[in-house]
Parts: structure tokens; sequence; C-alpha cells
């Protein structure tokens, strides 16, 4: 018999979902439940149950009201915070939770996968630089940032101000996502690579083939509305790996824990905007085929395959 603590919650309606209970999406849904009621979808039964047992996050033992992906309730905003392989997964569940709108915070660009699963009224991405990552059962936080969400998602922004994290609306979400993925596929699929910190890259021999990638991205990301100029653009990437020096990159640690990376939003969408309009961009291409080659060494492994 279930301990009551790990019985599945009433499904009730909720105001807010949280799709994924990994290191973010624990880390938002335990800053967001004393303020409101707020679902947490994992990825099963089993999840569901330990979960609502209770999860260390930060400094507290925190009990989400966890679901399981099968069952979830209903929920007024869905917020996806599944890794990007399984985007297509999560926007199906997303659909059955009848929401007005879905926000991905997911790095790398989802909404289009996220679009094509989910028939919700209002689909969209928006970006986060909060942080927190997963050690052994435990969530840590890794340091306050900026959630960033599309016109038409201000009641989010408003919950997660609520629980006292930074959000707001950005009017030009397109350029703020561009962005951002213009430090994302800088910064990880080297990290991943070479398996150092963030800040390892602004030193020789890294440093080179950082800049080469950020110049080459450039006109692609520019010619969809990025609105940085070479030196901008260097100085944001340099920025953040300087701010974030000591850490390490998610690809690298999905790299490290025999994961698959979330290569195919960052570099692979580059690519595709690349290939549609007709720009060169072989060092990304390179660095594509190198990383998926260290995937499939890790998934051939004894402990990817475990
Ligand atoms: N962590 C950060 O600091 C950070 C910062 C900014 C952006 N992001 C982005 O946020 C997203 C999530 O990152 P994360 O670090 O939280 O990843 P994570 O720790 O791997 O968490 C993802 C969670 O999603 C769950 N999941 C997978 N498929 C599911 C499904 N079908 N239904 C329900 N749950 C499912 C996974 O369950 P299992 O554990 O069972 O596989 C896992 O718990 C990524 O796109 C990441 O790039 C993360």
């Amino acid at each position: 018999m279930d301990h009551p603590t790990t019985r599945t919650p009433e499904a009730a309606h909720f105001p807010l979902a949280i799709i994924g209970a990994g290191a973010l999406g624990l880390h938002f849904a335990a800053r967001l439940a004393p303020r409101l009621p707020v679902a947490l979808i994992a990825r099963n039964a089993e999840r569901a149950a330990a979960l609502r047992g209770g999860v260390e996050v930060g400094e507290a033992v925190f009990r989400p009201r966890a679901f399981a992906a099968e069952a979830p309730p209903t929920a007024d905003w869905v917020i996806v915070l599944v890794k990007a392989g399984d985007t297509a997964r999560a926007a199906e569940i997303a659909t059955r939770m009848r929401p007005l709108g879905v926000l991905s915070l997911q790095n790398g660009l989802t909404a289009e996968l996220l679009r094509a699963h989910c028939t919700a009224a209002q689909v969209d991405q928006g970006i986060t630089t909060e942080g927190a990552y997963r050690d052994g059962g435990r969530v840590l936080p890794s340091g306050a940032g900026e959630t960033l969400v599309p016109v038409g998602f201000e009641p989010v922004a408003e919950m997660l101000r609520c629980a006292g994290l930074q959000a707001r609306v950005e009017p030009d979400i397109v350029r703020a996502r561009l962005a951002k993925l213009l430090v994302n596929l800088a910064i990880n699929p080297l990290a991943a690579l070479f398996r150092v910190p963030n800040g390892a890259l602004l030193e020789p021999p890294h440093r080179a083939l950082l800049d080469t990638l950020v110049r080459e991205a450039l006109p692609v990301l520019r010619a969809h509305g990025l609105d940085l100029d070479e030196r901008a653009a260097l100085a944001r990437v340099h920025g953040v790996a300087t701010a974030t020096a000591r850490n390490r990159a998610s690809m690298l640690q999905d790299v490290l824990a025999g994961r698959p990376t979330e290569l195919d939003a960052i570099t692979g969408a580059l690519l595709r905007m690349a290939d549609a309009g007709g720009f060169e961009v072989p060092t990304h291409r390179a660095v594509q085929t190198l990383v998926r080659a260290i995937e499939r060494a890790a998934f051939d492994s004894p402990r990817g395959r475990g």
C-alpha cells in the first residue's frame, strides 16, 4: 500500500504545471509550490510516487504534487522542462492538459517541434538563465538568473515573480532566443568535446575555435533577427564563459553521464537555418559530427547501454 504522501494527488485543475521533473523543473516547482498549486509531471508513475515521497532541492526536502505523464491533470499554463530530445512526447502530454498556453524554457530551438505536436492555442519558447543541476538524487540551484517569456505569457511571468524569481515579458523574444542560441552553440559543443569547464574555452588552444564558431554562426543568426555585430557577439559569448568559468556546460554533463545531448536543438538548429539560407558553416558541421561520434561511443559503452 502507498504511503499517504506518495499517493497520486487529487487530479484537481492547476493554474500551472511543469513537465519534466529534472534539475530545472524541480528547482522551479520548489520555488513556486509555497505560493501556488503547481503540478509536476514526471516520466512515469514510479518516478512520480518517488518524488511525492520527497526530494532534496537545495537545503530543503520538497514534496511536489507529482503526476505520471500517463495521467496528467488539467492546467491553465504548462512549462516544458524536458531535454530537447523529449520535446515531442512532452508536447503530447501538454495537449492532454488542455492548457491556455504551453511555454518551453528549454535550451536550443524547440518551439517548432513543440507546435508540431501540441494543439494548445498558444505554444512558444522563452529563455531562462536560472540554473540547477542534479547531484545524485538531489537538485542544487546553481545561481539565480532571469526568465524571459513571449508576449501572451504574462500570467506565467507573474506566477514566477510571485515565487520570487526574476521574470518578465520580452517583446522581442526571437532576438533573445537567438542571442542565447549563439552562446549555447559556441560554448556547449566545445566544452563537451574538450571536456573542460566553460572558462577554459577562453584560453588557447580552445579560444580560436570558440571565436570561429561565433563568427561562422553570426551571419546566419543575423539573417533571422539577431542584432549583434561581431564585436558584440564575441563579447556576449566571452562574458558568459567568464561568468560561468567553473561550470560544466550541460552538453559536457550529458556526455560524461552517457546521456543524449541537446546537439540537434542547438547546432542542428543552426545547420538547418544555414542550409535554408545558403550559408556555409563548416566548423559547426565538423563539431556536429564529432559530438555525434562521442554520443555514439558513450551509448555503445556498457554504461551507456546500461
Ligand atoms: N539545468 C539548468 O541549469 C538549465 C538552465 C537553462 C535551461 N535548461 C534547459 O532546461 C531543460 C531541462 O534541463 P534539466 O537540466 O532540468 O534536464 P534534466 O535534469 O535532464 O531534466 C529533464 C527531466 O525531464 C524528464 N522527462 C523526460 N521525458 C519526459 C516525459 N516524456 N514526461 C515527463 N518527464 C520527462 C526526465 O526524466 P528522467 O529523469 O526520468 O529521464 C528528467 O527528469 C533543457 O532543455 C535544458 O537545456 C536547463
